[in-house]
């Protein structure tokens, strides 16, 4: 009988992508959730101890903070690193930048997300782009939700020889949907003042080859971002290759106007009816 080593899997920043990164780790066979550190003390952290979640603070004062809020504190920071074998590390932008010393200190691998820049691992990835080009790395940056949407999507029409070049407008939502009540734009709309917006040539560190431009244009609302692109192809394609194209993806879903999916609103409905674990960001 095979006994497999589980990767125990510390993540720091239990928010819009720790909590659902926690969660995708219970449902690996080959992974265990070492922890989840944060700084609050509030719902956000609870769900985590309901969860059964080993709960971490960032330093001693927020593990007091914790502690008075009731919540059963195992250690800080320090103490998940010397449990983990691995930090997924979803603390806001640029706080990621400067918890890397220690990872690095405690000789941990470690991934960080689209907040931080290429530069802080030297190596951006998007599964289905540049999996290979992960194997035996100490780092990676995940790129963010838009960066990959455009890889996967570029990706399938490249991987079947149709992609030449693609020029893009993304509509992005104006903040995430827990945080709605704190500010957003609301009856306007934000155009991007630099184009190209950032998220092309982000999608680029992942795929230097991707010729890609894109504009961007911030929306008054929470549900999700929406993409609008101009492909040129390497030739004349019908309709069912460019399907056929998309369906190679295991990360694309493609979906019908006649099941009445007309809409983001009733999309993101169906995607929590099927249990979607990300349903709610993009
Ligand atoms: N929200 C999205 O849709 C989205 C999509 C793709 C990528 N990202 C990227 O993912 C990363 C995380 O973003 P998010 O939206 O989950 O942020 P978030 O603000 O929802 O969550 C961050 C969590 O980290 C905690 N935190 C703050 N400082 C900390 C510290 N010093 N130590 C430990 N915890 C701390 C916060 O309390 C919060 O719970 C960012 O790089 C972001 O750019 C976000």
């Amino acid at each position: 009988m095979v006994i497999m080593k589980k990767i125990k899997v510390g993540i720091n920043g239990y928010g819009v992508i720790g909590k659902r990164v926690a969660d995708a780790i219970t449902l690996q066979e080959d992974m265990e959730l070492a922890g989840v550190c944060d700084v609050v003390s509030d719902w956000r952290i609870k769900i985590a101890g309901e969860k059964k979640y080993p709960v971490f603070a960032f330093d001693d004062d927020y593990k007091k903070q914790m502690i008075n809020a009731g919540i059963p504190v195992k250690g800080n920071l320090e103490d998940l690193i010397a449990s983990a074998d691995i930090i997924v590390d979803c603390t806001p932008k640029n706080i990621a930048a400067k918890n890397i010393e220690k990872y690095k200190a405690a000789k941990l691998k470690f991934i960080v997300h689209g907040g931080e820049k290429h530069e802080v691992t030297g190596h951006s990835f998007s599964a289905e782009s540049n999996y290979r080009t992960a194997i035996g790395r100490e780092s990676t940056r995940v790129v963010s939700c838009n960066t990959t949407s455009i890889l996967r999507t570029l990706t399938t029409l490249k991987k079947a020889g149709l992609l030449k070049k693609a020029r893009g407008t993304l509509l992005r939502r104006a903040t995430d949907p827990w945080e709605s009540h704190l500010g957003g734009i609301m009856n306007t709309l934000v155009p991007e003042k630099e184009i190209p917006s950032h998220q092309g040539p982000d999608s680029q560190t992942v795929d230097p080859e991707l010729d890609v431009i894109t504009a961007a244009v911030k929306v008054p609302q929470t549900l999700s971002h929406l993409h609008y692109w101009n492909v040129q192809l390497t030739k004349i394609a019908n309709k069912e290759e460019i399907l056929s194209a998309f369906k190679t993806s295991t990360r694309i879903t493609l979906i019908n106007y006649t099941d009445g999916l007309t809409a983001n609103n009733v999309i993101k409905e169906w995607m929590l009816a099927k249990g979607c674990l990300v349903a709610g960001y993009a």
